[in-house]
């Protein structure tokens, strides 16, 4: 797992675009991206927005998948990650919406419609490079603390954390659905990169865990670790858990062009 440690939000957003737009030119126009929600990569998504408007980077064959979405919210909601995708991935990005996925959350079947949505990512040739954020309890898509290493598409029951954490995107905490069809852990590890974000002290305990706590499913997110091509960007708040930054700066400061990460250095 390699950690990179940012000054700042803005510098995250550009390291990790950095990564993106590597894998992107390394895979050609079909890429397959893994995309995630919530506020952890839409600096990310505005300097990649950013790239498209000005020639840089041109996504118009990409594919995307969406990493998950509420189940109980009524179709077309606001909240709604195949709407939050919509505003935050799709047009900025001048993504196809043909080519852009979510899980169907609002499935009369939802258990159908994550198997349909594993057989989907398998049909696009797999996801090149998914992007993750993680929850002040460690979780990544919606895999909660506890959650099978080896899970695929399901659906899962949000604990009430998460459901508090994610209560500033609705009027009340009560509108926040109690249950989301997230893609599982083994999904996530069959990606062939891993690029997670964190930013801000709240998310410090969780990186801390993360990255140096033992591998387990008490921290979904710790599931990295046994990734091959894991890429952890964090800003100084977020990394202030860490207990071994010197050798993370050290490494950082000594990685070859060949491995670079992130524009800003
Ligand atoms: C979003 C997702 C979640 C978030 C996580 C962090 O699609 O799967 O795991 O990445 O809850 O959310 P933010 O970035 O809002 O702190």
């Amino acid at each position: 797992m390699e950690v990179v440690i940012c000054p700042d939000p803005a510098a995250v957003a550009q390291a990790a675009a950095a990564e993106v737009v590597r894998v992107a030119r390394e895979v050609g126009p079909s890429v397959v991206l893994g995309v995630a929600t919530g506020s952890s990569p839409l600096g990310l998504y505005r300097v990649l927005a950013d790239l498209v408007d000005g020639g840089g980077l041109d996504l118009s064959d990409a594919c995307a998948f969406a990493l998950d979405e509420y189940v109980g919210l009524p179709q077309g909601h606001p909240e709604s990650y195949a709407e939050v995708v919509r505003r935050t991935v799709t047009e900025p990005l001048h993504l196809s919406p043909a080519r852009v996925h979510v899980p169907n959350g609002f499935a009369e079947d939802v258990a159908a419609a994550g198997e349909a949505y594993e057989t989907a990512i398998l049909a696009a040739g797999g996801i090149d490079i998914q992007i993750l954020g993680i929850g002040t309890n460690g979780h990544i898509g919606f895999n909660e603390p506890g959650s099978s290493l080896a899970s695929r598409t399901r659906t899962e029951t949000l604990t009430q954390r998460t459901r508090q954490d994610n209560a500033r995107f609705f009027a009340s905490l009560d509108e926040v659905p109690t249950r989301a069809l997230t893609q599982g852990l083994g999904t996530i590890l069959d990606a062939r990169h891993a690029l997670l974000i964190a930013q801000g002290e709240g998310k410090a305990e969780a990186v801390a865990a993360m990255v140096e706590g033992p591998l387990s499913a008490a921290v979904p997110g710790s599931v990295l670790q046994a990734h091959a091509h894991a890429t952890v960007v964090v800003d100084e708040a977020a990394a202030s858990g860490l207990r071994r930054t010197g050798y993370r700066r050290w490494a950082d400061l000594n990685r070859p062009d060949w491995q670079a990460v992130g524009i800003t250095r």
